[in-house]
């Protein structure tokens, strides 16, 4: 047992953007456009949005709730409230920390690459037949390396000096750089095709519980939930902050970004007349469609194209120090191993695992299906279940720091029944999907 005193952040300001951070990521630019496109634009970010709000924000609430009552890592936290009988969901939290950040830093590792290009020597024509040269093999491994370096070397600095600090500055760049070249693509001339494809709402496509899965998969991941992100840093906290206003916060800022990254996105495929390139999408919709646009644009896709992978690259930074404290975190509590130790072993071993990854996009497309479908849904119903049904009083918890609000009833009624019924619904059509993707990798 630890008997330090627990670091916290040292402002308000500190934890939201931490928070934010770790919400607004690849999640927002790369997973949400592409899923936009393969599924029939706006029905789905409508979908999407919606449950964001009715599942998404009352289990972000929870994992709040959790952190900060127990000012503990996620399977300490787990016993605290729930008792022994909880571990095994700690550690399935842990493993899913493990499990995404290892193939989360290839993808980053990719932008970390195009990024290269594009600063030394702009891209050419041919860049978007490139792709699986950039993406798989031992370059793909470097460079996913060098990311998983610059997250553990920020981790180890702890929660005031190394994540909150990196936090404050590389978020209000990331929101600057995303708003500049969502106004600077509303000047293009295919921006009008490019905004019909993205918001123009045919209903009929969003009937499908396919459509329900992938929207739900990615309001989990989008918000960084199910799997103890969001506890672990608000295990950070002090028992005067608001937390209903800091999960609000979080949604909407996570839910603006990726709304504004579909306004850049889609103008520039559409400016480009690339839009049947983004028909046939797969996990490397972005990387080739848009770097292929960069070079249509002449001098200008230069900073353009340098200014996205550099928003890219500070979104998937931020992500991925959440990723890897949970794990350290857990380590530290668990373990009682230094911050340094943790931060060094567990990133070398993440780094390690990401390898089949790095070979090969579609094992990466697998396990980014396997995290979100099994691990982020299933982490989810199960936290919802606990806080609803488990946790003696969560609701006391809530109050502190948001007294005068009396609706709290509602949100537990909410985690007891709506959203366990509403997940379970869900993963009937996930985890057989999910099956299916694995027979078929092990099949080709
Ligand atoms: N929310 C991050 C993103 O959108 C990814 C993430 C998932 C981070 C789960 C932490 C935990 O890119």
């Amino acid at each position: 047992m630890s008997i330090k005193p627990r670091e916290h952040w040292s402002s308000r300001t500190g934890f939201v953007m931490a928070a934010v951070g770790s919400a607004v990521g690849l999640g927002n630019m790369w997973r949400f456009s592409y899923l936009t496109a393969e599924n029939g634009g706006a029905a789905f970010v409508v979908l999407y949005l919606v449950v964001t709000l009715l599942v998404g924000l009352p289990i972000l609430l929870a994992e709040l709730v959790v952190g900060r009552g127990s000012q503990r890592s996620p399977i300490r936290a787990l016993v605290h409230f729930g008792g022994r009988a909880w571990t095994p969901l700690g550690f399935v939290f842990v493993a899913a920390g493990f499990l995404i950040l290892s193939y989360y830093s290839v993808i980053a590792g990719w932008t970390l690459r195009y990024a290269g290009i594009v600063l030394f020597s702009g891209f050419d024509a041919t860049i978007a037949d490139r792709f699986e040269d950039v993406a798989s093999g031992w370059d793909a491994f470097a460079f996913h390396l060098l990311f998983m370096a610059v997250t553990v070397a920020i981790v180890a600095g702890g929660i005031k000096s190394g994540i909150e600090r990196s936090a404050i500055v590389l978020i209000p760049a990331l929101v600057l750089i995303v708003c500049g070249l969502a106004l600077y693509a509303a000047t293009l001339d295919g921006a009008t095709q490019g905004y019909a494809y993205y918001l123009d709402t045919d209903f009929s496509k969003i009937r499908s519980l396919r459509v329900l899965k992938d929207a739900t998969g990615q309001a989990f991941f989008s918000l960084s939930l199910g799997m103890g992100a969001m506890l672990t840093y608000a295990s950070y906290l002090g028992r005067d902050h608001h937390l209903p206003n800091e999960s609000v916060v979080i949604a909407s800022a996570d839910m603006a970004i990726a709304f504004i990254a579909g306004l850049v996105v889609f103008p520039l495929i559409f400016a480009l007349g690339l839009s049947d390139e983004v028909g046939g999408s797969t996990v490397g919709a972005l990387f080739i469609t848009l770097p292929h646009a960069f070079a249509g644009m002449g001098a200008i896709g230069r900073v353009v194209g340098i200014l996205f992978f550099a928003a890219l690259i500070v979104g998937a930074l931020t992500s991925a120090i959440s990723l890897l404290e949970v794990v350290v975190a857990s380590a530290i509590d668990g373990l009682g191993w230094s911050r340094h130790r943790a931060a060094w072993v567990m990133g070398i071993a993440i780094a390690v695992l990401g390898a089949p990854s790095a070979w090969s996009t579609e094992v990466l497309g697998v396990i980014d299906q396997i995290a979100n479908n099994l691990f982020l849904l299933g982490g989810g119903l199960a936290l919802a279940l606990f806080v609803g049904w488990v946790m003696k009083d969560p609701i006391a918890e809530v109050r502190a720091g948001a007294e005068g609000i009396r609706w709290f009833f509602l949100w537990r009624t909410f985690l007891r029944f709506a959203v366990p019924v509403g997940l379970g619904f869900v993963l009937l059509q996930a985890v057989p999907d999910t099956w299916n993707a694995v027979v078929k990798l092990f099949e080709s």
